[in-house]
């Protein structure tokens, strides 16, 4: 009888795992099917900006100051976003010699040309938190003294060039009216919920939830271990690209990383200061451009899709060095947090193109300038 049992139980269960299977090859067979529908080209050369984005915009900054408010530090005001830094780096950005000359646009005109920059390395999320916790990661690069007009027209930004990325190719919504009902959501503490906004399965971003999740992976072993994305796309002179920085320790001094204690809250500040500080050791990588190829899914509009790179191949344009240096004082750090970075501190050769980058024009202006004023720092910074 109890025999009996257990084998009506054995075949129940293997067809339920059949069937589980079924479905789960099926329906990933329709997504395969659907998105190679939806993501086929071609794509425009050009911006299209939607006509409710102006008003989008400004609920979203009024939704980053309160989040800046209520993440204050004591008496600081941090970032609303990538608010924990692991230090700010000086370091040169070479042109190479054998830049494609197609690409030898704005910074990257004159080949072999070195740029004297900052550097700060930080976690993705909105208040400082253990490094172990899954996060992005980003890295601003901020090059110095660059001549020429900019497309900001704050003086105190009059000759930088900054590069603004984190270490996913891609961004969890596609454009400025899905991230202002994200943002308002994760604001009012849904996480997963925010990316179903209704009943109405059409209007469930599920692929942007697992691009979402995807984007909070675990810390690498340094700061200096992995690649950083531009995520969204930017002009250089007459082309679309996007660009990434990868590392290339081929090209520094041979260093092995001790192995950090990753219960430390900020192992990865240890990580930089042990090879840059206390080895005196460089870190190197490589600055790429991947060119659009609009005859294929490659959309200025949606930063969600990632750009295919057996499609458009990414390109090296510049070395990067970040020096052996001591950069860990107090004075430096607060220096540091005071930077302002923002995509749109750029020639018009580098201008961010499409509606993330829209967005983040007046945002960053908005809340640097809050910050830096709540904190004594605004020098006509915004
Ligand atoms: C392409 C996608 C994006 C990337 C790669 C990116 C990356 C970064 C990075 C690395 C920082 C830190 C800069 C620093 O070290 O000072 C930063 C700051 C910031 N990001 Fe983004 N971000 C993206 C999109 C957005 C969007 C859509 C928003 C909001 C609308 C946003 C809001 C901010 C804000 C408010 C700051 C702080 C600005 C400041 O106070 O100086 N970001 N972002």
């Amino acid at each position: 009888m109890l025999k009996k049992f257990w084998l009506c139980l054995g075949d129940w269960l293997g067809k339920i795992l059949l069937l589980a299977l079924a479905v789960g090859l099926g329906g990933w067979l329709i997504g395969s099917l659907f998105y190679s529908w939806k993501f086929s080209g071609p794509v425009s050369l050009e911006e299209q900006i939607p006509v409710t984005e102006k008003a989008d915009t400004q609920a979203i900054i009024a939704d980053a100051i309160r989040v800046v408010e209520q993440h204050r530090d004591n008496t600081r005001v941090l970032r609303d976003a990538h608010a924990k830094a692991h230090g700010c780096l000086r370091a040169e950005v070479s042109v190479r010699g054998d830049i494609d000359s197609d690409l030898q646009h704005g910074v990257f005109s004159q080949p072999g040309h070195s740029w004297q920059a900052w550097v700060r390395l930080s976690n993705g999320n909105a208040y400082p938190q253990f490094d172990r916790v899954r996060d992005a990661r980003g890295m601003a690069i901020k090059l110095l003294d660059v001549p020429g007009q900019k497309l900001t027209a704050n003086p105190a930004h009059a000759a930088e060039q900054d590069f603004v990325m984190f270490n996913h190719p891609a961004f969890f919504v596609r454009d400025v009216a899905e991230y202002r009902s994200n943002f308002a959501a994760q604001a009012e503490g849904k996480k997963v919920l925010a990316f179903f906004p209704g009943w109405d399965p059409r209007h469930w971003e599920i692929r942007h939830l697992a691009i979402a999740l995807k984007t909070l992976s675990p810390a690498p072993d340094s700061p200096v271990a992995t690649t950083y994305n531009s995520v969204a796309p930017f002009k250089l002179g007459p082309l679309n690209i996007k660009y990434r920085v990868i590392p290339a320790p081929e090209n520094c001094p041979a260093y092995q990383l001790p192995e950090q204690n990753r219960d430390l809250p900020n192992f990865l500040r240890n990580a930089l200061y042990q090879q840059l500080s206390l080895d005196q050791t460089p870190a190197c990588f490589t600055l790429q451009v991947q060119r659009q190829n609009a005859d294929f899914y490659m959309p200025i509009e949606d930063p969600s899709v990632e750009w295919d790179e057996a499609i458009s191949a990414f390109e090296s344009v510049a070395d990067i060095r970040l020096l052996a240096q001591d950069f860990d004082s107090p004075a430096q750090n607060i220096d540091c947090d005071n930077l302002s970075f923002n995509p749109w501190h750029s020639l018009p050769e580098h201008r961010p193109i499409g509606g993330i980058n829209r967005l983040r024009k007046a945002v960053y202006e908005a809340v640097s300038a809050y910050r830096l004023d709540r904190n004594g720092a605004l020098r006509a910074v915004y």
